[in-house]
């Protein structure tokens, strides 16, 4: 890898460093009401499951968009510090300059698409915490770049990187949380 394709990839994790924040605080944070408030579908099941709390809606939303914040008040110094190795484009300063509003769409997205996941889960028969390849890794980071892309287009490059290397940041994560007992499965 060029030194260039590491900057890539180090853009496009800081791009949506806040959604990882989003998606992991519920899991220590969650708990107590639904989000659907123990309401079924029309099918029967429910429509989004005990998994998903109020509680770890607005964590995740609140620890994203702070996280966002304070991205946005080291990014003069990241910008510094890597322009004294590498050389910036405008696009790459664009996304380095983080703004509130950013944080707070791509940790809003992250969520809904989460939730999301878990009611086409729901749809087909899958009960809470069972696993679903791709969809378990990858909802979260479609519903963050979809919201965000709106008010703040990206380029395509960044969500095609995110793509292939959130699925394996994400079993990391989980595989870390399970082995020091914060979650009961390991994805
Ligand atoms: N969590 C929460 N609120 C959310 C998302 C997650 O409280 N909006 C918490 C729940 O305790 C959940 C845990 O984080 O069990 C892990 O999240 P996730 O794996 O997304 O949920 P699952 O329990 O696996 O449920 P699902 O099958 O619906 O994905
Ligand atoms: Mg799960």
């Amino acid at each position: 890898m060029t030194r260039m394709d590491i900057l890539t990839v180090a853009l496009s994790v800081w791009f949506i460093f806040p959604a990882y924040v989003a998606n992991a605080i519920p899991v220590l944070v969650g708990g107590g009401t639904p989000v659907d408030l123990g309401r079924n579908f029309p099918d029967g099941r429910r429509l989004f499951g005990d998994g998903k709390t109020i509680r770890g809606l607005g964590g995740g939303l609140m620890a994203g968009t702070l996280t966002g914040i304070f991205q946005a008040f080291i990014s003069n110094w990241v910008i510094e510090n890597l322009e004294s190795v590498v050389v910036l484009s405008a696009i790459s300063v664009e996304t380095l300059r983080y703004v509130p509003s950013r944080a707070f769409l791509i940790s809003l997205g992250a969520l809904l698409g989460d939730l999301l996941g878990s009611f086409i889960k729901r749809r087909i028969g899958l009960r809470r915490g069972a696993p679903a390849p791709l969809l378990d890794q990858l909802a979260f980071l479609l519903g963050a770049l979809i919201v965000v892309s709106f008010s703040f287009p990206f380029q395509l490059e960044y969500a095609i990187i995110l793509v292939i290397l959130t699925p394996l940041i994400h079993l990391a994560a989980n595989m870390i949380s399970y082995l020091i007992g914060l979650k009961k499965v390991p994805w």
